[in-house]
C-alpha cells in the first residue's frame, strides 16, 4: 500500500513538473517579439520593462487575439479565466504599452532641449 502510494505521490510529482515546464515553454514560444529595428534592444531599461510584462504574460488578460493556453478551455478552469480575461481587458489594455516598445521616440529628444 505505501509502494502504491508513492509511486502515485511520483506520478503526481511527474505530471505537475512537466505541466509547469510545459507552460513556461508555452508562454515563451507564444510571448510578444519585439521588432528587429526595435529601439528597445539598444535600451537596457526598457527591455528590462518589456521583458518583465513580457515574461508574466500579462496579455493573456490584456490584450486580444493571443494564443491562450490550454487551461483558458479546461472545464471548471475556463469560466474563471474567461471571467478574469473579460474584466480584465474592461480595466486595462496593454496593446499600446507594448506596441510603444517597437516606436521610435528618439525625435522627442528635441523637446528636453526646448524645454
Ligand atoms: C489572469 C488574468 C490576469 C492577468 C494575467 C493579469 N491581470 Fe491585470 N487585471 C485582471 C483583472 C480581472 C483586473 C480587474 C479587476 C481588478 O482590478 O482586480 C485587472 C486589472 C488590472 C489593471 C487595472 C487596475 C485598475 O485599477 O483598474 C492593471 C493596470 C493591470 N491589471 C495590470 C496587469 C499587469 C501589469 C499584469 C502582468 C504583470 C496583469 N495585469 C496580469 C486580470 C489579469
Amino acid at each position: 500500500m505505501k509502494r502504491i502510494l508513492v509511486s502515485l505521490a511520483g506520478v503526481g510529482l511527474l505530471a505537475y513538473g512537466g505541466t509547469v515546464a510545459f507552460l513556461l515553454h508555452y508562454d515563451h514560444v507564444t510571448a510578444t517579439e519585439l521588432l528587429p529595428a526595435s529601439p528597445t534592444h539598444k535600451d537596457p531599461v526598457a527591455l528590462a520593462a518589456f521583458n518583465a510584462l513580457n515574461e508574466a504574460r500579462c496579455d493573456y488578460c490584456h490584450a486580444t487575439g493571443r494564443d491562450l493556453p490550454f487551461y483558458f478551455r479546461l472545464p471548471v478552469a475556463n469560466t474563471i479565466m474567461e471571467r478574469d480575461r473579460d474584466q480584465g481587458l474592461r480595466h486595462f489594455r496593454m496593446e499600446p504599452v507594448l506596441h510603444a516598445f517597437d516606436a521610435d521616440f528618439s525625435h522627442l529628444r528635441q523637446f528636453q532641449v526646448i524645454l
